[in-house]
């Protein structure tokens, strides 16, 4: 996708490019944001980019750290847009680059929407999002004719003074067979209640996958009732995909053909 039209451009700026790096596993990469990272000038990356992406970057770009955790914000949004600019001005080719897709609770459409309004280019290059690979690499399809035929992506820790009402557990409850959640391990007992308290089960399967496509990849897999108990018994932790519904059953079938 090209920058929109409606807005003026400087033709003399850079351009950024607002690159997904997938889940982790480098082999997941797009082509064209691998192409990207070898021949950027500038790069400025979120925390839960992996090593081995890092390593495509070229060694002769300029890299920083804009990593936000939970709580500990190392640079502010609107310190990583002025960056952006700053950089665009006197360089041809900047990557943003972030985790999973850019536009999947990546906060990149509001970077974009910034960078526009500054009459910056900008061009994203999405990335396969979390909530996708990391079901996948356990060995969960999200959709399967015999579970579901409807899934939610849904995030769990909605963010101070978003303007927007919270998040309709109910409807999703009811809604969806597959709810698949981001950021929600910290708020999980609260997520559990509300989708409870809209019909669900407490025998309703769910599993946890943290660090989905890397190495470091953990599973947790138990039932609405009993998962906050695991979780406390094995110290399990965030970030993870948390996906609800009868599809993880088919895990226990279907992980003996994944990536391992
Ligand atoms: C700010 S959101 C960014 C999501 C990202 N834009 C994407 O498309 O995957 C961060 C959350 O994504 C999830 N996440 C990202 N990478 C992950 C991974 N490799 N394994 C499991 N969860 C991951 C976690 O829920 C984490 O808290």
């Amino acid at each position: 996708m090209s920058a929109n039209s409606s807005h003026s451009l400087d033709p003399s700026c850079g351009k950024v490019y607002l690159v997904g790096a997938g889940p982790g596993d480098p082999g997941l990469m797009t082509l064209k944001g691998k192409t990207l990272l070898e021949c950027a000038d500038v790069v400025v990356y979120d925390a839960l980019i992996s090593p081995p992406i890092l390593a495509m970057i070229n060694p002769q770009a300029e890299q920083i750290d804009a990593g936000k955790r939970r709580g500990r914000h190392s640079m502010l949004q609107a310190e990583i847009t002025a960056l952006l600019i700053e950089k665009a001005q006197s360089h041809p080719i900047v990557v943003r680059l972030k985790g999973g897709d850019p536009f999947m609770f990546g906060r990149g459409g509001e970077e974009m929407a910034d960078l526009l309004a500054a009459g910056v280019p900008v061009e994203v290059v999405p990335g396969i999002t979390s909530g996708i690979a990391a079901p996948a690499y356990a060995g969960i399809p999200l959709t399967h004719r015999s579970h579901s035929s409807s899934v939610t992506f849904v995030t769990g820790h909605e963010s101070a003074g978003k303007y927007r009402p919270a998040v309709n557990w109910q409807a999703i409850a009811q809604g969806s067979e597959t709810i698949v959640i981001y950021m929600g391990i910290h708020n999980l007992s609260y997520i559990i209640a509300q989708l409870s308290l809209a019909g669900l089960s407490p025998e309703t399967s769910i599993a946890l996958v943290q660090w989905g496509t890397r190495p470091e990849q953990e599973i947790l897999i138990g039932t609405l009732n009993t998962i906050e108990q695991q979780i406390e018994a094995t110290g399990f932790q965030a970030p993870a995909i948390a996906v609800i519904g009868s599809v993880v059953a088919l895990q226990s079938v279907l992980s003996a053909g994944v990536v391992s």
